[in-house]
């Protein structure tokens, strides 16, 4: 913002700026600067106007809760505001202390009182929403929108499969919950990738994803998008006894089946609060979901009421944040990555800058297309989000006037790696490298992948390794893996006597095998673990499976056209064949007949089931789960094939062709005495 002369003229552009990107936030799900950056234009204003009180007025953002009402979405008028929480940003654990000293400070309590008792939660980075139930039936969903108003997102709302539409034992007459909506991150990276591949529009992240769903007129979009919910407090209540504490409310509701999570705790005193923002810091990576932070509530409600509100805000509570997950920093330039498959993946040169818990240089571009749409080109300010174990990602750009023209960035004609032609597959936005073993960096990482965890385990051969192995030309394809010897070994550079010893001991051990495991690790396109797990199952035998036909492949579970065509491929090839038949020279094995040695009973093998509905006491993916996990199989839609339809409450279409087709219709019971 250019300098301005008078602190007037100052607070009318910031509120002006403010406006504008609440807008966008609140309106749009569609914006423009990440949070920290909003945080601090709204920081400036609020310094300004306690450096200048005469400044302040009762329509400043800082005075009231900003949200608006979405045109086409009919306006809620709340029973009982909906406030937000104090934030404290300073993200080390005195900030807790802090909060701590201050509820005792307003309590008037002594410094030798015993401590305060807290509830503390996560705080889920998604949208507020109250849920209104009437007579223990769900009857209305709301947006959070200024505080006093919201907007009606029953419809969407109601396709969240966790929510409840009939609570478990209580009919009271109203009952008001409140939680957050949110999109779990790996629905979120499937549903951007889905997006990518179509070559749509991505999300910048799994909040505004949720929000743009909650708050879409059409339902039938929120149904093919999965949500979730966690409660984490009460609106308007008649006629329901409200638990003393909030921690037991929070047990009731679930008791009610209402999802609640349990990472919540009760902490006495500050240190504990700060101890638990340490330990949930820790884990926060891991989570499914993304957090901004903890929340703190003063855990006794009576006390709550005492300590009421100031401002816009209760004095009971507080939100503790951690370092943001997004940042802006400059895209200093753009390099060609080459992945394992060949893919070429256009990587963010950045600025270095701090986001979620460490410092990013890195981050992936996606595909050009995204590059295209996204309107960035080198020397752009951008947004990076780094979330989880998710790879830090370039979500958008920060639109500024550039200082000249700047060209479009291209994908180049070669592999940058091996010089091998670059081509796009039909129906792809990807770039591939066609080099295949011949190219370094696929013969690094398809090493690496082979020697994985999860696939051949092979201990002690790491990045650094592989390294030294393929650029000293010592391993040109896989078997040849299996030839090291100690004498070779202990020629490389940091490579003791012991390590090597260890290696080919690693080596050795890892050719008792799995059929599972070995056909994950040969990295053919499209055969994740999952896949290459059915595929053992299903044809039990590796000659099986490399004879197979497409119609063949295509009956395993899962395969579609897409990874049926890429397996076949894969064994046309001669060299992939030689490359595994040397490996079986080599010595690798497994039980031909029994290659994941699955010993659990099977009562559903053979059987197909389409789930619809909302079940009581199952989501949809845990009875997936557990129907797989019998050996059935789930399908999406209702045909002659069709062994059984389980039916929940408000079961449509699918209900009505199974009845039409005279497929039996069972209920969660029926289907659990199945499983059984
Ligand atoms: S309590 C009066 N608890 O964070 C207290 N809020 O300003 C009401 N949030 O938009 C809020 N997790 O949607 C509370 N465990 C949690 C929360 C939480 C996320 C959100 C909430 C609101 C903002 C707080």
């Amino acid at each position: 913002m250019p300098e301005m002369s008078t602190p007037a003229e100052r607070a009318a552009a910031l509120r002006a700026e403010i406006e504008r990107h609440a807008h966008r936030y609140y309106t749009q799900d569609a914006p423009e600067i990440p949070d920290v950056e909003y945080d601090r234009l709204f920081q400036q204003l609020q310094a300004l106007e306690a450096e200048h009180p005469e400044l302040l007025t009762p329509d400043s953002p800082t005075q009231r809760v900003i949200g608006a009402v979405l045109d086409g979405l009919q306006p809620v008028r709340h029973a009982v505001p909906m406030l937000s929480i104090k934030t404290e940003t300073d993200t080390t654990p005195a900030g807790a202390l802090k909060f701590d000293a201050a509820v005792r400070n307003a309590l008037k309590l002594a410094p030798d009182a015993p401590p305060l008792r807290y509830a503390a939660e996560l705080k889920f980075d998604g949208l507020a929403i109250n849920l209104r139930y009437e007579a223990g039936r769900l009857v209305q969903a709301a947006t959070r929108g200024d505080g006093e108003t919201g907007e009606d997102v029953t419809h969407t709302v109601g396709t969240i499969a966790s929510i409840p539409k009939q609570l478990r034992g209580t009919a009271a007459p109203v009952l008001e919950v409140r939680g957050e909506v949110f999109m779990r991150r790996d629905d979120f990276e499937a549903l951007n990738e889905r997006q990518r591949e179509a070559g749509l529009k991505t999300f910048v992240n799994p909040r505004n994803a949720a929000a743009g769903i909650v708050r879409q007129l059409d339902a039938s979009i929120a149904r093919q998008r999965p949500l979730s919910f966690f409660a984490y407090g009460l609106g308007d209540v008649q006629g329901w006894d409200v638990p003393p504490a909030h921690s037991g409310l929070l047990d009731a509701l679930a008791v009610l089946g209402l999802p609640v999570d349990t990472h919540r705790t009760v902490a006495e005193g500050g240190e504990a609060l700060a101890a638990f923002h340490a330990g949930i810091a820790a884990e926060r990576d891991a989570l499914p979901f993304d957090i901004d932070g903890v929340v703190y509530k003063i855990d006794n409600r009576a006390l709550q009421q005492q300590l009421g509100f100031k401002s816009r805000e209760p004095r009971w509570a507080v939100a503790h944040k951690y370092p943001a997950q997004e940042q802006s920093t400059q895209l200093a330039g753009i390099e060609i990555q080459v992945g394992r498959t060949g893919k070429l993946t256009p990587v963010a040169k950045l600025q270095p800058v701090f986001v979620g818990g460490t410092t990013v240089s890195n981050a992936t571009l996606h595909n050009r297309f995204e590059l295209r749409r996204k309107g960035i080109r080198i020397g752009d300010t951008v947004i990076v989000r780094r979330a989880g174990d998710v790879i830090p990602e370039v979500v958008g750009r920060v639109p500024q006037p550039r200082a000249g023209y700047v060209p479009n960035f291209r994908m180049p004609r070669a592999c940058p790696v091996c010089g091998s032609q670059a081509l796009r597959e039909r129906g792809s936005v990807d770039y591939r490298c066609t080099g295949g073993l011949f190219c370094a960096a696929q013969r690094k990482q398809a090493l690496l992948h082979f020697a994985g965890r999860r696939m051949m385990d092979i201990e002690g051969l790491g990045d650094k390794l592989v390294e030294q192995l393929v650029d000293g030309g010592i391993i040109r394809t896989l078997p040849e893996l299996y030839k090291l010897g100690v004498v070779k070994l202990v020629e490389l550079e940091r490579m003791g006597d012991r390590s090597a010893a260890n290696l080919v001991a690693a080596l050795e051990k890892s050719k008792r095998t799995t059929l599972g495991r070995f056909l994950f690790s040969l990295g053919i396109r499209h055969v994740g673990e999952a896949t290459a797990k059915d595929l053992a199952r299903h044809f039990g035998a590796l000659d099986r499976v490399m004879d197979a036909s497409l119609e063949q492949l295509l009956e395993v579970n899962d395969v579609g056209p897409v990874v049926a065509q890429s397996i076949r491929s894969f064994f046309e090839q001669t060299h992939n064949r030689e490359v595994v038949e040397q490996l079986r020279a080599a010595g690798i094995a497994w039980d031909e007949h029994d290659g994941e040695a699955d010993l659990t009973p099977k009562p559903l093998a053979g059987k197909t089931f389409v789930l619809t509905g909302t079940l009581p006491g199952l989501s949809r993916e845990e009875a997936k789960e557990k129907i797989e996990a019998a050996g059935g199989k789930v399908a999406g839609s209702v045909s002659k094939k069709t062994d059984y339809v389980v039916a929940g409450e408000e079961a449509g279409s699918k209900l009505e062709k199974a009845r039409a087709l005279g497929v039996a219709v069972i209920d969660e019971a029926a289907l659990r005495s199945l499983l059984a």
